[in-house]
Order: structure tokens, then sequence, then C-alpha cells
């Protein structure tokens, strides 16, 4: 379960403090999804990577299955994002050198929870479930946008996170391409029982969700 109790963040910038968020709180279950919304520069990213335990907020909590992300010293904060958090972003953000199956498999390299088969294993039958399984050995290049991104969804789950972030996932795709994504993220996040936070624009891709959030002002309020 993640819990995140009234989170600001501050900027100090050289025309003083900026602060973007101020008291967000946020709780979801296993097996939740949340849509996040809200005008460019309205902080959610800066939100999603305080949940992520990529960036501590200027004050308040964040815990995961009871874990308080920012007490952990660098090394478990490092593990534990790797093991328990799955991130996809706008630019997928692949290795162009690496080969599909190589770029799901990342993660694992410093993963201690599974053999090396096993992961890769896990990494196969996640690529069959996002329709790649016939592209293993291609590089990033060779795959179209909505493809890449299917790729890093995989990426994204192949440690099996608590937690999977993604932000603004179909914001470089075009309409089939975002509906294939938005699709898929949601069955596996259904399969996978992790607590999903999407960050979008998409008013399409935020009507699929259950919960729908908007940052306003620094204020997380509820969508109806
Ligand atoms: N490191 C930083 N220093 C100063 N301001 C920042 C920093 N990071 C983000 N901001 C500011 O915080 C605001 C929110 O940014 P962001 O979370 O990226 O918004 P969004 O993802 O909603 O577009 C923006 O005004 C941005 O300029
Ligand atoms: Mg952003």
């Amino acid at each position: 379960m993640l819990i995140a109790s009234n989170l600001t963040k501050a900027f100090q910038t050289p025309q003083g403090s900026l602060t973007i968020l101020n008291n967000v709180s946020l709780s979801l279950s296993r097996g939740d999804a949340a849509a996040i919304m809200g005008p460019s520069g309205s902080g959610k990213s800066t939100l999603l990577y305080i949940l992520g335990a990529l960036d501590p907020p200027s004050s308040g909590t964040v815990t995961l299955d009871n874990q308080n992300l920012y007490e952990l010293n660098e090394k478990d904060a490092s593990a534990f994002r790797n093991q328990q958090v799955g991130f996809v972003f706008q630019d997928h953000s692949l290795l162009p050198q690496c080969s599909v199956l190589e770029n799901v498999l990342t993660p694992t390299l410093i993963g201690n929870e599974k053999s090396p088969v096993e992961y890769q294993t896990r990494a196969r039958e996640l690529l069959d479930k996002v329709d790649l399984g016939h592209r293993l050995d291609h590089r990033p290049s060779q795959l179209s946008g909505g493809e890449k991104q299917r790729v890093a969804i995989a990426r994204a789950l192949v440690c099996q996170p608590t937690l999977l972030l993604c932000d603004e996932p179909t914001g470089n795709l075009d309409q089939r391409n975002a509906e294939s994504v938005a699709e898929l993220l949601l069955s596996l996040h259904r399969s996978e029982r992790t607590v999903l936070v999407v960050v979008t624009h998409s008013t399409d891709l935020a009507n699929r969700f259950s919960q729908r959030l908007s940052l306003v002002d620094g204020r997380l309020i509820t969508v109806s």
C-alpha cells in the first residue's frame, strides 16, 4: 500500500522559494489505479518522482508497504526503487545498443530475488503479453513508438514491482497506439496487482481510471 502524507515541495530559485506541492496526501492499496492530471508545470512529474523514491519532499512522508521511502540510505533506496518501483516515462528511454530482451532485463542485473534463468523466463513472458514475443532480438530503432513504449512497460514490470509509476506514457503516441498502450497498462496492472499511478494530459486515458485526481495550485483534488 502506498501512503503519501502531507507532502510539500518547494524549489529554491534566485527569485525566492517556489512552492510546487502544498500539503498533498494520497493513499492507494494494492490493485488501485489512479490518474493524475493537471496543466503543464503543475507539479505532476515532481509528485511522481517523490512517490518513486527519486526526489525527497520538502516535508511529509511516503510509505510503500510500511517502508518509509526517505528513511532509506542511498544504497538501500536504489535497491528499493529497483525492486519495488517500476517507471515508464513519456520517452521510452530504451538503450539503443541493446536488444528488446536485453532492455527488459536491465533492471534485473542488480536484482537477486530470482535466478538469471527465472528473470529470462519472466522477461519473455512479459514480452509475450505486450505482443512483442517475436521481436526479442530487435533493436529499439527497429520498433515503432508504440512498440518501444510496450518494451518500456515490460521492463518496468520485470522485477515485479509493488508500484508502477507512469509519466505521460502515451504522450508521444498517436491515438491508436495510445489506446493499445493504455489497454496494456491497465490489464497488466490488474494481473500483476500493482499500485498504478499514471500522470497524463489525456482525458481519454484518465477516463479509464476509477480514481482521477488533478493537481491545481499545488493541491491534489479528486475529479468526479
Ligand atoms: N529542480 C527544479 N528547480 C526549480 N524549479 C523546478 C525544478 N524542477 C521542477 N521545477 C518547477 O516545478 C514546476 C513543476 O514541474 P513539473 O513537476 O515538471 O510539472 P509537470 O510535470 O506538471 O509539467 C515547474 O514550474 C518547474 O519549472
Ligand atoms: Mg511532467
